[in-house]
Parts: structure tokens; C-alpha cells; sequence
């Protein structure tokens, strides 16, 4: 197992990259395939680490799952277990998405609490109350989700106090399964959650509404497998575009969807960096000096807070002050010291960053202290003269497939050693 991404930057980055399968599309996907009555084929799945450990689970749940080539099929139908161990679990955020599949399944479900990046608290209050709205007696002792069917089960008005992501996959995971109308409101709209309706939906579900702030979901439909390409990245997308800036290169993205890059796009254009885009074809490219820029991170589609990190890496040279706000992880500054390791001139004051531009930095032995901010030190090495050596890579295996060989086929010097 490799424990160090090396990298010898300073080099524009050049050339064409093709864009892999969304991770947290795939993390909800996999266990939403539980719910058919036949196998499911996945196509375009990373080749991550989480996919992996989400393979290890459902063979463990007695799942006959086969991954090759970005292609995994997925047989439920041994499955009879429905308390997959901790070690296997703890790893990963979305080994909660196996709650409502599990008890949607089996009738009822026993997951330690999930694991996952630590950028903050990261309560499940709100999975909480979307399963128990729809009649799931829901309990948490001892470190472990216990949800069971009551004879309630069925479908309900579910108000969520914020647009979570983990909570409207696990109420809609819910709903398919729960007989009647099933409504959440105040939804989270984020891409993946549209690909997990629209999966769900192949498999035979009706859910109308993904992406809008209300989903509506009839529920108890029998659901069969299906075979389904996954969306492609938005942050893979998002932070190879960064990187692409931060060097003064010129990179076309290929297979991207470039809707779902907007909000990215508009910052980069504000910052001095010509983007343009065609059907599933990005290109960026930039020189001379970067402008700063403000910025708060949002729900989709406002700035995603998992690309704060890597936009963040590349201010550190920009032209002046930038002011980033992160208004969804209240701890997703930890990265900053490393970035200040490499000379970056950065103070965080509560929730905003403020990033006072520097000439460059110097190359450095850096650590990811979660995924995306491996993302944010794999900006920073790139654009660095000189070896920097980053460790913590587990978080960027978890999420980014062969980076080191993108970044190598774009020119850079990447790789894995150790
Ligand atoms: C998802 O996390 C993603 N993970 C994260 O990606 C991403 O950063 C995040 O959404 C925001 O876009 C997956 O999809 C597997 P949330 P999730 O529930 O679902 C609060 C990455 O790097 N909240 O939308 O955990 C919470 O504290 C990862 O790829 C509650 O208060 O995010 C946070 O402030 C990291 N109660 C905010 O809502 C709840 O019950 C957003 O959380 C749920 C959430």
C-alpha cells in the first residue's frame, strides 16, 4: 500500500483528461441496488477505495457482487444478514445508506454509526427523522443505527431542517419501500441525488421532483434490477480543472457534465481563467496572475464546500485577498497549517478564511487530513517547483481514482511511493 504521493511541480499542466464515475454517487447506488428483486449491473464506477470497502459489505450482507472494469453487478438476492461489522463500516459516511436498503429488505437493519471524513460534526438527526416519519423505529445505543418496520410503515410529509444530502438519500432509500406518497421537503438538490432517483427509477420506483426542493416519492412498487451508467464527478471535475488553473496550463475535460460545474466555473472566470464548454467537453486554461476572489460554500447549486479546499490551495497566489466562507463543515480548515507549511499567508477567523496572496510557494512534506484536502495539497504540489511529498493518501485513494496517472498523462510528476 503506497503512503506517499510525490510530486514534482512547477509544470503547466497539458493535454486531456477523461472525468471518472461520481464516488458519492456510486456510495448510494451500490447499496440502493438491496432494494431489487433481480441483479443490477453499475456501470462507470470508480475505481476507489470506497467502492471496494462497499463491495466487502454487501458480499459480507451475502451479496453476490463481481467489480471489474468499472462495472459491477450486484446480486442481491443471498442477502440474509442485516448487521454488517464495524470495522467494515467505520470507514465510510455512506455505509448509512444500508439502514433504510437493509430494512427496506429485510424488514429491518443493524449499522454501527458511520464513519467518513472528519470536517466536522456531522450529526444524522435528520436521517433520524426522515426514517422515523415514515414509520421505521429508529434507535442509536451503543454506537449503532437499529431501524425495524412497524406496521406505520408507509409513506409521509417529511420537513427536513436543512437540505442534507445524507438524509434525503436515506429518506428517499426509505420511501421507495414504504407503501403511499412519501414528500420531502427542503430536499438537498445536489447532482447525486438526482442519479440515485433516476436509479432508483430504472429499478421501477416513481420519484418525481430530484433536484427541486420536494421530492415525491409512491411508494412500494415492486423494484427489480436494473443496469445503470453512474454520473460522472463533479468534484474530480471540479478539482482537475483547479489544478489545471492553478499551473497555467490548458486542459480539456472530457465526459463531464458542465451544468453541474457553474458555480465553479463563474469563480474561475472571476479569477482571470478562460473556461469554455461544449456538450461533455470542458476546457481550462490560464496564465499570467490570478485574481482573487470572496466566496461561501452553499448547497447545490451554490459553491459545493467539497471544492473549497482545493480553490483555497490555489488563492494562496492569487493577485490580493481572497475571503472564503465555509458555511456547511464547521471544522473544514484543518488543512490550512499544511498549506502554511509551504509559505501560504492564511488566518481563519471562525468560518471565513482569509487568504492574502502570496508570490509562490515553496515545495514541502505535506499530510491530507481528509480527502478534500488531499485534493487542496495535490493543487498546491502542483503548482510548487520543487518535491513535495504528500502523506495521508488513504483519503485520496477513498476518493480520487488514479490520480497520480491523470496528473502523469496531463504532464505532471505524480506518483505513489511506498
Ligand atoms: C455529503 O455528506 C457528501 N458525502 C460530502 O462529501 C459533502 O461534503 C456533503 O454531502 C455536502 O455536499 C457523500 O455524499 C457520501 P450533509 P453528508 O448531510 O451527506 C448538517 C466528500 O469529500 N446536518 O448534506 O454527510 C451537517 O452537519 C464528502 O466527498 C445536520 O445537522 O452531508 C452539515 O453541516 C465529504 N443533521 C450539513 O448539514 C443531519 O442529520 C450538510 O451535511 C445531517 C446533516
Amino acid at each position: 500500500m503506497s503512503e506517499i504521493l510525490r510530486i514534482r511541480g512547477g509544470v503547466p499542466l497539458n493535454g486531456d483528461a477523461y472525468v471518472s464515475g461520481s464516488k458519492n454517487a456510486a456510495v448510494a447506488l451500490i447499496p440502493a441496488a438491496l432494494l431489487g428483486s433481480s441483479p443490477s449491473t453499475i456501470e462507470n464506477l470508480p475505481d476507489i477505495d470506497d467502492v471496494y470497502c462497499l463491495m466487502r459489505i454487501l458480499r459480507w450482507l451475502g451479496a453476490d457482487v463481481t467489480f471489474e472494469r468499472g462495472v459491477m453487478r450486484i446480486d442481491p438476492s443471498g442477502v440474509t444478514r442485516n448487521n454488517p461489522p464495524y470495522e467494515m463500516v467505520s470507514r465510510m459516511r455512506a455505509s448509512y445508506y444500508l439502514v433504510p436498503t437493509l430494512a427496506g429488505r429485510l424488514g429491518s437493519a443493524e449499522v454501527p454509526m458511520p464513519g467518513g471524513c472528519d470536517i466536522g460534526n456531522r450529526p444524522i438527526d435528520q436521517t433520524i427523522k426522515g426514517l422515523t416519519s415514515l414509520g421505521l423505529r429508529v434507535n442509536t445505543e451503543g454506537g449503532i443505527i437499529r431501524a425495524e418496520k412497524t406496521p406505520a410503515f408507509g409513506g409521509n410529509e417529511v420537513f427536513l431542517a436543512m437540505p442534507s444530502v445524507g438524509a434525503t438519500i436515506n429518506t428517499m432509500l426509505a420511501a421507495v419501500s414504504a407503501p403511499g406518497k412519501t414528500y420531502i421537503h427542503n430536499a438537498a438538490k445536489e447532482p447525486h441525488i438526482v442519479d440515485t432517483a433516476n436509479f432508483l427509477s430504472s429499478m421501477g420506483a416513481r420519484i418525481k421532483g430530484a433536484g427541486t426542493d420536494v421530492i415525491r416519492i409512491t411508494g412500494g412498487l415492486p423494484l427489480h434490477g436494473s443496469t445503470y451508467t453512474v454520473i460522472p464527478d463533479q468534484i474530480e471535475t471540479g478539482t482537475l480543472m483547479i489544478a489545471a488553473a492553478a499551473t497555467r496550463g490548458d486542459v480539456t475535460l472530457h465526459g463531464t457534465i458542465p451544468t453541474h460545474m457553474e458555480s465553479l466555473t463563474a469563480k474561475l472566470l472571476e479569477m482571470g481563467v478562460y473556461v469554455t464548454d461544449e456538450d461533455d467537453v470542458i476546457r481550462v486554461r490560464a496564465s499570467g496572475n490570478l485574481r482573487p476572489v470572496t466566496l461561501r460554500t452553499q448547497v447545490y447549486p451554490g459553491f459545493p464546500t467539497d471544492l473549497q479546499q482545493p480553490l483555497t490551495a490555489m488563492l494562496t497566489v492569487a493577485w490580493g485577498t481572497s475571503y472564503i466562507t465555509e458555511n456547511i463543515f464547521e471544522n473544514r480548515f484543518r488543512y490550512v497549517d499544511e498549506l502554511r507549511r509551504m509559505g501560504a499567508d492564511i488566518k481563519v477567523f471562525d468560518r471565513t478564511a482569509v487568504v492574502q496572496g502570496v508570490e509562490k510557494l515553496h515545495a514541502s512534506s505535506i499530510t491530507a487530513t481528509d480527502l478534500r484536502a488531499g485534493a487542496a495539497m495535490i493543487v498546491a504540489a502542483l503548482m510548487t517547483e520543487g518535491t513535495s511529498d504528500i502523506s495521508g493518501v488513504q483519503y485520496i485513494m477513498r476518493g480520487y481514482e488514479h490520480i497520480d496517472e491523470k496528473l502523469r498523462r496531463l504532464g505532471a510528476d505524480a506518483r505513489y511511493i511506498g
